[in-house]
């Protein structure tokens, strides 16, 4: 199972409204992905911090997708220049180094002119030193608030760039999986020494 962090707490957000046709692309090519919403994770943040190993229950369930998941797909808006509070914070909590080791990861930015390019290269700087492996086409949706109409991603170009990134995403997440390259298999062989 994959994993889509939509990486606001805002409501009405225009990430979680990308994140689910993000999913829908993947559905299409037989992925199941299923999407963390950080105003649904929020709530169990709440009554931290719980940075390490005494986290309550229901958010060791949140952390462990995370921890085990085949790849994570971040959708991340540009807030003031980087990315939300929430997401970093989110990310503090994951268990380390297990969430992060060799864990496939792809990002897609929103925002305006520069379509999030800002928070997508502070987040490959974090996920990068963390020794993920980072798929490296990213995707940036520019000018997001006139290109989101009507509750949909109204550009052919972003929407063609989003199906060729799920495409090769899962092809990598696949390649290192049949390589013994991924995330879940370092855990094993570390489970083993
Ligand atoms: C608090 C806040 C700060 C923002 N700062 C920036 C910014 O620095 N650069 C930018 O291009 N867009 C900025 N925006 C615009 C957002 O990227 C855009 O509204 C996007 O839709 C936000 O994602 P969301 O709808 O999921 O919250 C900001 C929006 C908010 C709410």
């Amino acid at each position: 199972m994959m994993h889509i962090i939509s990486g606001t707490d805002r409501a009405d957000s225009n990430t979680l409204k990308v994140s689910k046709y993000i999913q829908s692309l993947y559905k299409n090519l037989g992925v199941d992905v299923e999407i963390v919403d950080l105003r649904e994770v929020r709530k169990e943040l709440a009554g931290g911090p719980h940075y390490g190993k005494d986290q309550p229950l229901s958010l060791q369930k949140e952390i462990n997708k995370i921890s085990h998941s085949d790849g994570l797909i971040v959708v991340c808006p540009e807030y003031n220049g980087s990315m939300p509070g929430i997401l970093k914070y989110y990310i503090d909590h994951f268990k380390f180094p297990e969430s992060f080791e060799y864990r496939p990861v792809c990002f897609v930015g929103l925002g305006g002119m520069f379509g999030g390019v800002r928070p997508v290269e502070h987040l490959q700087q974090v996920f990068g030193y963390r020794n993920a492996f980072i798929y490296p086409q990213r995707v940036f949706l520019m000018n997001i608030h006139k290109t989101m109409t009507d509750g949909g991603l109204n550009d052919s170009t972003m929407c063609e760039l989003l199906k060729a990134q799920a495409e090769g995403f899962q092809r990598f997440a696949m390649a290192l999986k049949v390589a013994g390259l991924d995330a879940n298999s370092w855990i094993a062989k570390k489970a083993a020494k």
